[in-house]
């Protein structure tokens, strides 16, 4: 007797499970660090017993994690962070071949977001694993009930750590949450070099554009804007950076940059990337400007970093040119190409970060995990870091899966540096 039909879920086909169950055993071949972990928590179970509602991209990489968690012991419902990253044939294989509960369909409306990750809040979690505070967010609102019985969380995301730590000044939040984004693990790979390669490639399979001799305007010289710059400029575009942070757009001059206003900015560019968390950063102003042809793309968490209900305004007519490319036609017959609804476009074009990349963010999430199972009861309800221990082990785990060896401190050099008397 199958035992799907005994699992809660809502997912796009079912059929869809054997393509998806392979997907997840290729990405797991590239996640050395969290399959280490997963061995260890086969053994030691320390998530057992422990319900965790998890919103996070249903990729590859997420199914590699729920199913750490829960060889660890863990029972878990997962959602998607976003309407449009979800792969469907992983939901699938998760619920099929994993038993694991999954509400998320690739495209669904607003109300059917949020109806999903009130199923996952169902699930009467006692860890809350979220991509950007929308799960978080739905326990302290209209599920408040629940927030009594919550103990801890992890948070994955700039985005999330921010409107997180607004929660905490304000006094609201109701249980700790670790910010697994601002492990050095984390965001140092992920944020750069995940999303810098992923934001092209979701760029480049929505529209197969040469970026070689394009315009490139990066708004945003965070993380994720550095990684994008980086490997726009590596594929022979000539970028341009916009920044309201003095040093950050210091740091993209002297990365070899030309750095400007998006005033400025949008009339030479012809493809435009916003990674900044913030909204309308391209506005009406800016669009009004753009040059016939324009392609426009947000890499940033939520899909308002564009002012898309300006553009729609604009609009003499639109259509939808290319999957993923809708083309916004001016009065004066000038065009503006929005890339996948101006959502993550790495996760609405592609299929998000490589899974060599979110093997350190997934191996920070599995032992966050951990570390709340052990410690949440001394914590309070503030956001913390992840603990120094979790990132360096991580770092070591992954140096060590890559064959690469570092020195070790001599008794020597460690009394050296310990010291301030021998200077000479
Ligand atoms: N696409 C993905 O898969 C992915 C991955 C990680 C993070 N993110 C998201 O990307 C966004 C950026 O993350 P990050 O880690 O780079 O953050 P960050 O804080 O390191 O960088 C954001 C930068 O944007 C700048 N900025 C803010 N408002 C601006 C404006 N109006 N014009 C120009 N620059 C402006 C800030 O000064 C800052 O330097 C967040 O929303 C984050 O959640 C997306």
């Amino acid at each position: 007797m199958s035992t799907v039909s005994k699992i809660a879920c809502d997912v796009k086909d079912m059929a869809l499970a054997d393509t998806g169950k392979l997907r997840i055993e290729w990405a797991d071949q590239f996640m050395p660090t969290l399959a280490q972990i997963r061995k260890e928590f086969a053994k030691t179970q320390p998530l057992q017993g422990i319900r965790i509602s998890a919103c996070l991209h249903v990729t590859t990489e997420t199914a590699n994690l729920m199913i750490t968690l829960r060889d660890g012991g863990a029972q878990i419902a997962l959602c998607a962070s976003n309407p449009l990253s979800t792969q469907d044939d992983v939901a699938a294989s998760l619920v099929r071949d994993f038993g694991i509960p999954v509400f998320a369909i690739k495209g669904e409306d607003h109300d059917t977001y949020y109806s999903h990750l009130e199923a996952a809040l169902q699930h009467r979690p006692h860890f809350t694993m979220d991509d950007g505070a929308d799960l978080v967010t739905l326990a302290h609102t209209q599920r408040a009930d629940l927030a009594n019985e919550i103990i801890g969380g992890t948070e994955e995301t700039t985005t999330g750590v921010i409107r997180l730590r607004s929660m905490a000044r304000q006094g609201v939040l109701q249980y700790p949450i670790v910010a697994v984004n601002d492990a050095d693990t984390k965001h140092l790979f992920d944020n750069r070099y995940g999303t810098g390669q992923s934001t092209i490639d979701g760029i480049l399979r929505a529209t197969n554009v040469l970026i070689a001799g394009l315009t490139v305007v990066v708004a945003g010289y965070g993380w994720c804007g550095r990684g994008i710059a980086m490997r726009a400029h590596g594929l022979g575009g000539q970028v341009i950076v916009t920044e309201i942070n003095p040093t950050r757009a210091l740091e993209a001059v002297m990365d070899g940059y030309r750095v400007m206003t998006m005033a400025e900015a949008a009339s030479v560019g012809n493809l435009f990337i916003t990674a900044t968390g913030n909204k309308n950063v391209i506005s009406r102003e800016h669009l009004e400007r753009m040059k016939d042809g324009a392609l426009v793309a947000n890499s940033g968490h939520f899909n308002v970093e564009i002012d898309i209900p300006s553009l729609e305004k604009m609009a003499k007519n639109r259509r939808m040119i290319r999957e993923f490319v809708e083309e916004f036609r001016l009065p004066d017959g000038r065009r503006i190409y929005l890339l996948g609804e101006g959502r993550l476009v790495n996760l609405a074009c592609a299929e998000g970060h490589p899974a060599m990349v979110m093997d350190m963010s997934f191996a920070n999430q599995a032992l966050c995990a951990e570390y709340l199972a052990k410690n949440s009861s001394r914590l309070e309800k503030k956001v913390y870091p992840v603990p120094q221990e979790i990132d360096q082990a991580i770092a070591r785990i992954k140096l060590d899966s890559m064959g690469v060896h570092v020195d070790q401190l001599t008794a020597e050099q460690e009394k050296y540096l310990a010291s301030w008397s021998e200077g000479t």
